[in-house]
């Protein structure tokens, strides 16, 4: 027969259970609602203009003026919890792709390629998009489910792992050096140093991935860094100039969406300035770095970084070049009074 001795021990046992499962899950929750309000700052600067504080139509000052399709309604729980978080991240951090039929990049049926949605993994870090997409949950009354800490420390093993796997193979190398400089000496010959050439190829092999365990694990916390633009080279021949800027134009809008926050004439939107008169106002050496690097420039612009190639940008810079509308008059004064 149980005491009532007993009892008391076991539900002391059960509250203390119930007790540290609690303080977990607080724990959990106040690390979310960090995250959260990490992601609703980021939001505000990267993503409002477009989607609206609340993730509404045509809540965000950009949404009316953008071209087709217009910004997707984040606040709407049916169709928003249709997509997990792997996919909400995958959108936000993707490479932009050519989205003109025929001569574009291939694209599958289930992959999300809107030019007009920027990417933002050139701008942030992992985490601060992670941070985003719990933010974006919120817009639709659902929660984060992903796991960003275990991402996290999975990117810190998989680094300690490289690190300890560069190590052996350099220790291997070593080993082998000496093995042969004795042989050599045996021999009275010169060290051969094709004798150690597997040694030293596994060794670059560690390296290599060493290096992108590094970057994995860096690019996690940190925002991406890129190495300074060099300067472009942009003198070419007149039929050359033409053909290159037809690419640019295609470019600018079937693959970087770039007429999503640039207004030409009467199309497109206005988060950055218009593009009219580009062609008289800016440098193209200017145009290049900048496309290329805007961060480098200025590091809080809301134009994120979309990853240009050299040749794609080199293509884009030519047909901004080529945006030459005439002066403001009467009309376009108007129009300029409109839209602000
Ligand atoms: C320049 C305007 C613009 C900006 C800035 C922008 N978006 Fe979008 N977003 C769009 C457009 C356009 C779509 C595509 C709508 C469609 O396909 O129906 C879209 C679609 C989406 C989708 C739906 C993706 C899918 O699979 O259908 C998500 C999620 C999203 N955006 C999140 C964000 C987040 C988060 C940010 C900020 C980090 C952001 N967007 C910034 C314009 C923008
Ligand atoms: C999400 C919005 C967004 C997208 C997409 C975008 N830009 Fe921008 N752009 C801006 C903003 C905002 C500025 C103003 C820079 C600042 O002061 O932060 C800017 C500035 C510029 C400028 C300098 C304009 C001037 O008059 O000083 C050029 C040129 C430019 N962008 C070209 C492009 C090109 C080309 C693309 C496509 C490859 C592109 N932008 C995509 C938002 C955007």
């Amino acid at each position: 027969m149980r005491t009532t001795g007993d009892v008391r021990r076991v539900w002391l046992a059960g509250a203390l259970v119930g007790l540290s499962a609690l303080v977990v899950g607080a724990g959990c929750a106040l690390f979310q609602s960090e995250r959260v309000s990490k992601g609703q700052k980021l939001y505000a600067h990267y993503c409002m203009h477009c989607h609206g504080e609340h993730g509404r139509q045509n809540e965000g000052y950009n949404w009316s003026s953008m071209p087709d399709p217009r910004p997707k309604d984040l606040s709407a729980k049916e169709e928003m919890s249709t997509f997990k978080d792997e996919e909400l991240f995958a959108t936000v951090s993707r490479e932009m792709k050519d989205t003109t039929p025929e001569v574009g990049d291939k694209i599958g049926d289930d992959e999300f390629a809107v030019p007009t949605m920027p990417t933002f993994k050139y701008t942030l870090s992992e985490e601060e998009l992670w941070a985003i997409v719990a933010y974006v949950r919120t817009l639709h009354g659902t929660k984060l489910q992903y796991d960003v800490d275990g991402r996290k420390k999975g990117l810190q093993d998989q680094l300690q792992a490289a690190q300890q796997q560069y190590d052996r193979a350099k220790q291997v190398l070593e080993t082998a050096e000496k093995k042969a400089e004795e042989e050599a000496k045996k021999k009275r010959a010169e060290v051969d140093d094709s004798a150690t050439s597997k040694e030293q190829e596994a060794l670059a092999v560690a390296a290599k991935e060493l290096e992108k365990a590094k970057a994995a694990e860096a690019n996690f916390s940190a925002r991406p860094k890129f190495a300074a633009v060099a300067r472009p080279d942009l003198t070419m021949k007149p039929g050359q100039a033409v053909k290159l800027s037809d690419d640019g134009r295609r470019l600018y809008m079937n693959k970087y969406g770039c007429h999503a926050c640039h207004r030409v004439g009467e199309t497109g939107g206005v988060v950055g300035p218009a593009l009219d008169r580009a062609g008289f106002r800016l440098n193209s050496t200017w145009v290049y770095r900048w496309i290329k690097y805007p961060q480098s420039m200025k590091p809080d612009t809301r134009m994120p970084n979309l990853g240009l190639t050299d040749s794609d940008a080199k293509a884009i810079v030519m047909y901004v070049g080529t945006l030459r509308a005439p002066g403001p008059d009467k009309s376009e004064a108007k129009a300029q009074a409109k839209v602000e």
